[in-house]
C-alpha cells in the first residue's frame, strides 16, 4: 500500500495542442491550407453547448478552421441529414462532430452512419468500428484514444497485460476494449451483468472504468501497483462545501483507489481534457488522409 502517482492528463494534453498547433502551422506552410473542422449542435442541452464552445475555441487556438453549426431543438431528421450530406461534400471539412445526445426524434446511428468515414473523427461511423476492431486504418473514437496516449505514456509497451475495461458503450467500452487488444493486452470486458465484478478488477494491470456510476470502482477491487484510469465524470451534491454545492467525482472511488494503485487519473483533470485534443488530432490524421498530406509526427 502507498500513493499512486497522479497522471496529469491536463498537462499531457496542453503537451499534444501543442504539437498539433505546430503541425497545423507546418501544413499551412507546406500546402498553403489547414485542416477543417465542423461540429453540429441540435437544441439546448447545457452540457453539450460547453463541449461545443471548447471544441471550438480549441480548434481556432491550435490554428485550424472551425465550422460551427447550432440548429433548433425541433430540426428534423431529414435537414440534419441534408446540413450532413452538404458536410460531407464541402472540400474546407475534413472533420464533421454531431454532438451526442441529440433530441429523440432523430436516429443517431442513422446521422452518425450517414457522416462520410473519412470525415469521422468521433469514429462512431460503423465503418470506423469495423476497421478499428479488424485492424484497419480507423479513425478511433477519442476518448478511449485518450486513455490509450495516457497507458503508451506511463507504462511503454502494454503487450501481455490484462487490462479489465468496466463499461461497454459504443463510445468508450467497446472502442476502448479494441485498442487495447490492438496493443496486444489480455482483454476483460465486464458489465452490469458481469457474476463478480470486483474479482474481475483485481485481476487487472490496467483498469479501465467507464460506467457512469460515481466512485463504483472502490480501492479493494484493484490489485496493487495497477495503472487506473477513470473515465467517469460524474457531478454528485457535495454537502462539506456548502448546502446546494456539488463536485465532479469519477467512476473510480479515487480516496480508497490512490492508496493501491501504482498510478491513477484524477477527476477532473485526467481522461477528460485528453478528449478534445484527440479530437483536434483526428481532425489532422483525417485532414492529411483526404489530402494526400504528410502526417506530421505528433
Ligand atoms: N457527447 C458526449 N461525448 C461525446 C463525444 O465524444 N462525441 C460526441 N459527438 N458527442 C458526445
Amino acid at each position: 500500500m502507498g500513493t499512486a502517482d497522479i497522471i496529469d492528463g491536463k498537462a499531457f494534453a496542453a503537451g499534444l495542442r501543442e504539437r498539433i498547433g505546430s503541425a497545423v502551422t507546418e501544413l499551412k506552410a507546406k500546402y498553403g491550407e489547414v485542416p477543417g473542422l465542423a461540429v453540429v449542435l441540435v437544441g439546448e442541452d447545457p452540457a453539450s453547448q460547453v463541449y461545443v464552445r471548447n471544441k471550438g475555441k480549441q480548434t481556432l487556438e491550435s490554428g485550424m478552421a472551425s465550422f460551427e453549426h447550432k440548429l433548433d431543438a425541433s430540426t428534423s431528421e431529414e435537414s440534419l441529414l441534408k446540413l450532413i450530406a452538404e458536410l460531407n461534400a464541402d472540400r474546407a471539412v475534413d472533420g464533421i462532430l454531431v454532438q451526442l445526445p441529440l433530441p429523440a426524434h432523430i436516429d443517431s446511428q442513422k446521422v452518425l452512419d450517414a457522416i462520410d468515414p473519412e470525415k469521422d473523427v468521433d469514429g462512431f461511423h460503423v465503418v470506423n468500428a469495423g476497421r478499428l476492431a479488424t485492424g484497419g486504418d480507423a479513425l478511433v473514437p477519442c476518448t478511449p484514444l485518450g486513455c490509450l496516449l495516457l497507458l503508451r505514456d506511463r507504462l511503454g509497451d502494454l503487450s501481455g497485460k490484462h487490462a479489465v475495461v468496466v463499461g461497454r458503450s459504443n463510445i468508450v467500452g467497446k472502442p476502448m476494449a479494441a485498442l487495447l487488444l490492438r496493443e496486444s493486452c489480455t482483454v476483460t470486458v465486464t458489465h452490469s451483468r458481469t457474476a463478480d465484478l470486483p474479482g474481475e478488477c483485481r485481476r487487472a494491470d490496467i483498469l479501465v472504468a467507464a460506467v457512469g456510476r460515481p466512485e463504483m470502482v472502490k480501492g479493494d477491487w484493484i490489485k496493487p501497483g495497477a495503472t487506473v484510469i477513470d473515465v467517469g465524470i460524474n457531478r454528485v451534491d457535495a454537502p462539506e462545501k456548502g448546502d446546494g454545492k456539488t463536485k465532479l467525482v469519477g467512476d473510480v472511488d479515487f480516496a480508497s483507489a490512490s492508496k493501491v494503485a501504482g498510478a491513477i487519473t484524477p477527476v477532473p483533470g485526467g481522461v477528460g481534457p485528453m478528449t478534445i485534443a484527440c479530437l483536434l488530432r483526428n481532425t489532422v490524421e483525417a485532414a492529411c488522409r483526404r489530402r494526400g498530406w504528410a502526417m506530421p509526427e505528433l
